[in-house]
């Protein structure tokens, strides 16, 4: 079996996820290789999953009033851009009033970035799109060191960075924060940031959209061992995990896992270690948080940025949050 050497950060980050006593773990941007990708995009059409269409329902509605306030000619990027849809709305409203838009689509799952640009190429002749192969914070380096090399003047345009798909609650708190410093740092005051939260709701609308019964959630996660199998020689029974998804109140978060139903042994291809997941143990694999108003105003303030605008649906289920830098 031939190992790719770009796996040395996937083998280090599973073999620290996989020693950890206390609770297993594996980070979960490795659950978006090409097939994920697919089956995340799934997952965000099946009736349980309401993020998605509540998000897009709001850009829908809202698109006009989100942009109304920058006067300045828009580029647009993209943070995790997936499959691109929900932008659709932005791209019709911000072609209605300049001829040419520039957008930066970022994302860690290169061909699945590549097959999406491919086909907003053919759609949109207005659009001039340049895929960024790169995870958030460098891709969003990247675009910048490519106006800058094309003698963009940053001053004449306003870039909207967005983050949808309540992305932001795929990370801890503390490194939510963090996160949106480093976006701040490389954004100029005449930039905005467009975050989708979220909210916090009974559990009983938040739990079936992460356990849909079409089993994609189910997929989605274990395609991780299928890819650990493939990408590092690992030795995973598929048959013997089950995908395990719950909202833990305490945290305001759902918590996806994957749990062993059997007693195991786990090698990994070249490391001598075995480790052992008993019957019951699991491996935790996402957190999506939940957040309220309050909860946003707090990350936000601590980030450097400042609310100019929220957007909501009818049962106030997703905020989409218009921030600038403060
Ligand atoms: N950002 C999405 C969310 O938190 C990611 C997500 C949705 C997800 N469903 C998932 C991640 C299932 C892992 C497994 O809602």
């Amino acid at each position: 079996m031939h190992l790719d050497d770009n796996n040395e950060e996937f083998r280090t980050d599973i073999l620290k996820g996989l020693s950890n006593p206390i609770q297993k773990s594996v980070p979960s941007k490795y659950l978006y290789d090409n097939r994920g990708s697919y089956l995340f995009e799934q997952i965000t059409v099946q009736p349980e999953y309401y993020p998605t269409r509540t998000e897009n329902s709001i850009l829908e509605e809202y698109s006009d009033k989100i942009l109304q306030n920058i006067p300045k000619e828009i580029i647009l990027i993209e943070m995790g851009s997936g499959s691109s849809k929900k932008t659709k709305h932005l791209f019709d409203t911000i072609l209605k009033r300049q001829d040419k838009l520039y957008y930066f689509p970022i994302d860690i799952s290169f061909n699945f970035l590549d097959s999406v640009v491919t086909d907003l190429e053919t759609q949109n002749e207005n659009i001039m799109i340049k895929g960024i192969p790169n995870d958030y914070i460098n891709g969003i380096k990247d675009c910048n060191n490519i106006l800058f090399e094309n003698n963009f003047k940053f001053d004449s345009f306003s870039r909207i960075i967005i983050f949808f798909g309540s992305s932001i609650g795929n990370f801890e708190i503390d490194e939510a924060r963090d996160f949106l410093k480093a976006v701040r740092l490389n954004m100029n005051d005449k930039d905005y940031l467009l975050v989708g939260f979220d909210l916090i709701k009974d559990q009983f609308l938040i739990e079936p959209a992460y356990n849909d019964k079409a089993g994609y959630t189910a997929q989605f996660n274990l395609n991780l061992l299928t890819r650990m199998n493939r990408e590092l020689g690992c030795n995973f029974d598929l048959r013997e995990y089950v995908h395990y998804a719950f909202f833990n109140k305490e945290k305001d978060r759902i918590e996806m896992h994957l749990k062993s139903i059997s007693d195991q042994e786990v090698r990994i291809l070249g490391y001598d270690k075995i480790f052992h997941i008993s019957r019951g143990e699991t491996i935790h694999t996402e957190n999506s948080y939940k957040y309220s108003e309050d909860k946003i105003q707090r990350l936000v303030i601590r980030s450097g940025l400042s609310i100019e605008k929220i957007f909501s649906d009818n049962n106030n289920w997703f905020n989409l949050v218009l921030l600038k830098p403060c």
